[in-house]
């Protein structure tokens, strides 16, 4: 068996990585890693337990202990708690507040690099996030690093009922002292705006089979 490949799609919020690594991982017959949904649950988490989520080593602790599994469910892997896959409550507006708290401690980005590394157990990987082709698989040939303008990811954003000051939140995730969101070195950079998703995973696609030519 030929070792599993490792697409890594970065990028900034709502620039659409997670549309369109979802349709690369679906070409490819890849398994699909949102890393971004696994802060999310550990976030939820300690929402769930009362923790103070400004107290980093508190938030440390509960990474160190916390139950998880992690599966592979229909091409999509899941991070579980306790066997439970938190689904919704990862995508409220109480846990997207918690999430860039629980992000930037060290100790946690050390815990899910790992368990991110796990992963490629299930096959080959599109796996998008903030920090996949900088410090999760650095090896990777195979980077992207997806962006689009503030004003029509703010948009997106508003189309999904959401409103996010996107410009702090880039912010925060650029300056923050581990592993901040940066163009990976030799990442292929996509702009999605004013193109559709089929037009911006197609141009990914394109990139990877001609790379994957024997
Ligand atoms: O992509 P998202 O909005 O679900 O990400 C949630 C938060 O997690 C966001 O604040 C950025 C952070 N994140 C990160 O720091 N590193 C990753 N690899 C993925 C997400």
């Amino acid at each position: 068996m030929p070792p599993p490949i490792v697409i890594a799609i970065d990028g900034t919020s709502a620039s659409g990585k997670s549309t369109n690594a979802k349709l690369v991982a679906n070409a490819l017959s890849f398994v699909y890693v949102d890393t971004g949904s696994m802060y999310r649950t550990l976030a939820w988490y300690c929402l769930k337990q009362r923790l103070d989520i400004h107290d980093a080593k508190a938030v440390a602790r509960a990474c160190r202990t916390w139950k998880t599994t992690l599966v592979c469910v229909k091409a999509h892997v899941r991070l579980l708690v306790e066997g439970y896959y938190p689904e919704r409550e990862i995508r409220t507006a109480e846990t997207s507040a918690a999430v860039p708290h629980v992000a930037a401690v060290p100790k946690v980005r050390e815990w899910m690099k790992k368990r991110q590394r796990e992963c490629v157990r299930f096959g080959s990987l599109v796996m998008e996030g903030r920090d996949i082709g900088t410090n999760v698989f650095p090896e990777t040939e195979f980077k992207f690093y997806l962006d689009a303008s503030l004003e029509e990811r703010s948009k997106r954003r508003a189309a999904e009922g959401i409103q996010e000051n996107l410009a702090a939140r880039d912010q925060r995730d650029s300056q923050r002292a581990v592993a901040p969101l940066m163009i990976p070195l030799g990442a292929t950079v996509v702009n999605s705006s004013g193109r559709t998703s089929a037009e911006t995973s197609g141009e990914i696609i394109a990139a990877i089979r001609r790379r994957l030519k024997p």
